[in-house]
C-alpha cells in the first residue's frame, strides 16, 4: 500500500494554462495536411483550417500554440508568407526533408487558426538568418494599431485591426540550428534584437522569450541570464520575460533512437527514466535563474519537449512522423506532473509537436484523423489549467529492470481546480504491476470522488482502423471514506481523480 498525502491548506502556486501548450512547425505534415488544407480542399474546413482537427483541439483545451518553428523559424522570412497566395515566394525547407514550402500558411493564417482555436499566440522570430529590422517590422505588422508602413501593409492584406501576440521568441536553438552561437554572443544579440520587439502603446503586452539551453547545458542559462541581467537579485529586471529550455526523451542514441511501437520492457523503463530527468533539469536551471532573479519574475519556458523515436518505416526521414503508444501517455502524464510541481518557475511548456510530428496529439492520413494516447492525457489534465497547485506527496519505490536505470513507481500532482474540487493526477510507471494507493486529504471529509483513466498494455496505440484502443475511460475503483480515497491503480496508466470535499 502506498500513501498519497494532500494538504488542501497549503497552496504552492498558480498553474498557468500554458503549461499544456503545443508547438506547430513547418515540418512534415504538421501545418500542411495536419492543420491547413486550403479553402478549396474536399476535407471540411473553415478558411482552410481542418474542422475535425480544430474541434478536437478545442475539446482538448489547447491554451497556446507556438509557430513557425523550431529550426524553421531561423530561416523563415515572414514577408514571404503574406499577400495574395499566388504571389508568395516558394522556398526549400532545408531542415525538414528539402521539400518546397509555398508559404501559403503565413502570419494571417496562423492568427486565423488561433482565433478558431481560441488559444493564445506564440510567434517565434528569426535571429539566426534574419535582421533586427525584419524582426521589428514583423512585430509592427502584427501589433501596431495606427498609421505606419507595416500596419498599412497589414490592412492592405485584409486585416485592418492588429492581432494579439501573447508570446514572442527571439530566436530558436541559437546554440545549434539557429546560428551555432556561444551563449555570450547570443546574450548580447538578444539584448539588441529584443530592444526592437516593441510594446506599442495600447497594444496587448508581448511576453519576450530568450533562447535557453539545450537540455543540461547549465552554462548557457548562467551566461544568458548574466548577460541580460539588470538590477539586483531582489529587484531583477531582465530584458526578457522568459527563458526557454528544450529537452527531448530519446530512448536510444540520436543515431538509433528506437521504434515508437516495437520496444522491450527494458526500453520502456529507459524511456521513462529519461523522461523523468525533466525534474532534475527544471530544478537545476531554476536554481541558476534564482541566483539572478530571486523573485521568479522570469519564467522558464519549456517550449520543446516530448518523445523522439525513429520515424515510422517507409515515411520521409525528414518528416519526423511517429506513432504514439501507452508509453507516450506515461511520458505526457509524468512530464505534466513535473511541470505542475514547478509552476512557481515554469510559466509555459509546449510539447513537440501538435500533429503528425514527434509526440503528436493528433495523427492524420488524408481526410482521416486519430487522437493519440497523448491527446487523451492532455484532455484529462485540462482540469489543472488555471488551478492552484496543492502540497502533495506520494510514497513510492524504485522499479525497473537494470540497476542504474530505475524510476519511481508512482508520480503525482494535485491542484485545486477552478471548479472548487481537488484534482489528483497519478501515474503508474510499472509495465506490469498494479498498486494499492490510499489518499489522505488533510482536515477534510470526502463527499464524492470521480475518476477517469488512460492506460493499457504498454504497446497499445490508436490507428485509423482502430482509433479508440487507448482513450479516456471512466474508472469506478475509487472508494471514499472519511478523509481518505482508496483505489488500485493499474499498471501503465495515468489516473485522474476529482475529489469533492
Ligand atoms: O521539433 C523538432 C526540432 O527539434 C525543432 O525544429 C528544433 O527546435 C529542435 O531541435
Amino acid at each position: 500500500m502506498f500513501k498519497l498525502f494532500v494538504n488542501p491548506n497549503h497552496r504552492m502556486g498558480h498553474i498557468n494554462p500554458e503549461l499544456q501548450g503545443n508547438f506547430s512547425e513547418h515540418l512534415g505534415r504538421c501545418i500542411y495536411e495536419g492543420l491547413y488544407v486550403g479553402e478549396d480542399s474536399d476535407i471540411p474546413n473553415v478558411n482552410g483550417m481542418r474542422t475535425d482537427v480544430v474541434e478536437a483541439l478545442k475539446e482538448m483545451g489547447l491554451p497556446v500554440l507556438r509557430w513557425p518553428g523550431g529550426c524553421f523559424a531561423d530561416e523563415y522570412h515572414w514577408k514571404d508568407g503574406i499577400g495574395p497566395k499566388e504571389g508568395r515566394k516558394k522556398m526549400i525547407n532545408t531542415h525538414w526533408g528539402g521539400v518546397v514550402e509555398d508559404n501559403s500558411f503565413g502570419t494571417h493564417e496562423f492568427m486565423e487558426l488561433c482565433r478558431q482555436l481560441g488559444c493564445k499566440t506564440y510567434v517565434n522570430g528569426n535571429v539566426g538568418s534574419g535582421t533586427v529590422q525584419e524582426m521589428s517590422e514583423w512585430v509592427e505588422y502584427m501589433t501596431f494599431d495606427g498609421v505606419s508602413p507595416m500596419a498599412d501593409m497589414r490592412a492592405k492584406n485584409g486585416h485592418e485591426k492588429p492581432w494579439e501576440v501573447d508570446y514572442f521568441g527571439v530566436g530558436n536553438e541559437n546554440w545549434g540550428c539557429g546560428g551555432n552561437m556561444t551563449p555570450e554572443y547570443y546574450g548580447n544579440l538578444y539584448r539588441r534584437y529584443q530592444t526592437y520587439v516593441r510594446g506599442y502603446s495600447g497594444a496587448h503586452p508581448i511576453f519576450k522569450i530568450a533562447c535557453g539551453a539545450n537540455a543540461a547545458d547549465y552554462n548557457w542559462t548562467d551566461v544568458v541570464m548574466g548577460t541580460c541581467f539588470k538590477g539586483t537579485p531582489e529587484n531583477f529586471h531582465g530584458f526578457m520575460d522568459g527563458l526557454s529550455l528544450h529537452y527531448y526523451t530519446v530512448p536510444g542514441t540520436w543515431e538509433h533512437k528506437g521504434s515508437a511501437t516495437d520496444f522491450t520492457e527494458e526500453e520502456w523503463y529507459t524511456t521513462l527514466k529519461k523522461c523523468y530527468f525533466m525534474d532534475e533539469l527544471v530544478s537545476r536551471h531554476a536554481a541558476i535563474m534564482d541566483k539572478y532573479d530571486k523573485d521568479k519574475k522570469i519564467g522558464l519556458i519549456v517550449d520543446e519537449w516530448g518523445t523522439w523515436y525513429d520515424v515510422e518505416p517507409g515515411t520521409n526521414p525528414g518528416f519526423l512522423y511517429q506513432q504514439n503508444t501507452v508509453r507516450d501517455a506515461l511520458v505526457a502524464g509524468i512530464t505534466l506532473n513535473i511541470l505542475n510541481k514547478h509552476c512557481d518557475r515554469v510559466k509555459m511548456a509546449n510539447i513537440a509537436q501538435l500533429i503528425n510530428v514527434l509526440q503528436a496529439v493528433i495523427l492524420t492520413d488524408g481526410a482521416k484523423m486519430v487522437k493519440t494516447p497523448t491527446y487523451h492525457v492532455f484532455k484529462m489534465y485540462q482540469k489543472h489549467q488555471d488551478a492552484e497547485l496543492l502540497e502533495s506527496f506520494v510514497e513510492s519505490e524504485q522499479i525497473g529492470i537494470e540497476e542504474g536505470n530505475k524510476v519511481p513507481n508512482l508520480t503525482e500532482s494535485v491542484s485545486l481546480g477552478k471548479d472548487g474540487r481537488i484534482h489528483i493526477t497519478l501515474t503508474n510507471l510499472s509495465a506490469k504491476a498494479d498498486y494499492q494507493v490510499e489518499t489522505q486529504i488533510a482536515d477534510s471529509q470526502v463527499k464524492a470522488v470521480e475518476a477517469e483513466i488512460v492506460g493499457g498494455e504498454i504497446h497499445q496505440h490508436n490507428t485509423f482502423e482502430a482509433p479508440e484502443t487507448v482513450t479516456v475511460r471512466s474508472f469506478d475503483g475509487a472508494k471514499a471514506e472519511g478523509g481518505k480515497v482508496s483505489f488500485t491503480i493499474p499498471a501503465a496508466s495515468v489516473l485522474h481523480l476529482t475529489v469533492t470535499v
